[in-house]
């Protein structure tokens, strides 16, 4: 069942209920502004990954900032993002069982929808798929850069795939998914630049290798919000793939930039909103956004509005918060702005996004393709 929404138009801030997601939509626009203007001049495109937002009305956002279509990871992102009015959706992730193949040819009839294989077998489910629909499918040989995730090695692995798939009737060869992951979170801006400069290598060459073999590989896709700015300098990588700069993170807000400074490339613009329940002691508030409000893989929130107090431990319906110092704020009552630690993992809790600027309710934006994992 999806909720209603915990606001109205018009409505201020402070009346909004509890816990809720909100958007700073003038925090969200610079960012959305700011990645398109880093890398204008350049040769690559943005197709910004929608597994973040889960939203089409933020995915046409994107599109008309000059994004060529969006990513996703499941085929219920996908018709979401298709039923929405995205025309170009890529589905940066192997699709795997008979009912999840036929719904993502089935959109083929009414978008471009791109998918990615490793596997030879799968090449011929997707083949025999995308027969039984009469549409084509591009699709992208995924590449494994180190991450140890999904994707054949650098190489003979990707040539030999890549071969079958332009050999198929009703696919086509699209390119590379040279995503490195565990590249996003390394701290240090060396140690991004190192790990995707070995990516850009591996994928490089592969794709020089399948030239060799007369495999045209129009586009090599990858990259996410920690490392853009190599993917983008290195000649190989032709899109890029990135999520979380329009919203930001806490974890993400932990990288360093080239100066060796947290990094101020996007800010925060997604925040739990949490009203403080109960006020045991001077030195501890209750809110009431625990781990069924927010994600805890990558470390608790940050309490946006006090700096005396942390977010110290969660349990499924509270937080708790530690105050460092004194403080006339957090009684019973009063609401406050959580940064979440993860943003995707978060979004996915919520039906709605209630869009705020000028401490007014501006926007109500449906979470449509929360909860689509299949
Ligand atoms: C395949 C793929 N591409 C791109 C991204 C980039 O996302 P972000 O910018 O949020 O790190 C992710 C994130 O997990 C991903 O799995």
């Amino acid at each position: 069942m999806t909720t209603r929404p915990p606001a109205e138009i018009g409505m201020p801030l402070d009346e909004v209920d509890t816990p809720a997601l909100i958007i700073d939509l003038d925090a969200f626009e610079r960012n959305l502004a700011r990645l398109p203007a880093r890398i204008a001049g350049s040769a690559v495109r943005l197709r910004p990954h929608a597994k973040t937002h889960k939203c089409p009305v933020i995915a046409l956002q994107q599109v008309a900032r000059g994004a060529v279509g969006v990513c996703v990871q499941k085929v219920g992102e996908a018709e979401a993002m298709v039923y929405g009015g995205v025309r170009d959706v890529l589905v940066t992730n192997e699709i795997v069982g008979q009912q999840k193949l036929r719904r993502l040819a089935a959109l083929a009839h009414i978008a471009r929808i791109g998918v990615c294989a490793d596997d030879a077998g799968q090449v011929g489910a997707l083949e025999a798929a995308a027969a039984e629909a009469r549409v084509t499918i591009p699709v992208y040989v995924e590449v494994n850069m180190g991450g140890n995730r999904c994707g054949v090695e650098p190489g003979e692995p990707a040539l030999n795939l890549a071969g079958q798939i332009a050999d198929a009737p009703h696919l086509s060869f699209a390119g590379l998914q040279a995503y490195h992951g565990s590249a996003q979170h390394l701290r240090g801006w060396d140690e991004r630049r190192a790990a995707i400069a070995q990516a850009a290598d591996k994928a490089g060459s592969t794709r020089d290798l399948l030239a060799r073999y007369g495999i045209a590989c129009p586009v090599v896709t990858g990259a996410g919000t920690g490392s853009f700015e190599f993917e983008t300098g290195s000649g190989v990588y032709t899109e890029l793939q990135c999520g979380s700069y329009i919203f930001m993170d806490a974890d993400y807000g932990r990288n360093l930039d080239h100066d060796g400074a947290p990094t101020k490339t996007f800010e925060p613009s997604l925040f739990v909103w949490a009203t403080v329940m109960s006020r045991p002691a001077q030195e501890r508030a209750i809110v009431d956004a625990g781990l069924k409000a927010l994600a805890f893989d990558s470390g608790p929130p940050l309490v946006w509005d006090e700096p005396a107090a942390s977010y110290e431990r969660a349990s499924d319906e509270h937080g708790r918060l530690a105050l460092s110092a004194p403080t006339n704020r957090l009684y019973i009552g009063d609401k406050i702005r959580l940064v979440p630690g993860h943003c995707d993992p978060t979004v996915n809790l919520y039906d709605w996004y209630v869009g705020i600027r000028n401490n007014r309710v501006e926007a109500i934006w449906p979470i449509t393709a929360r909860g689509a994992v299949y």
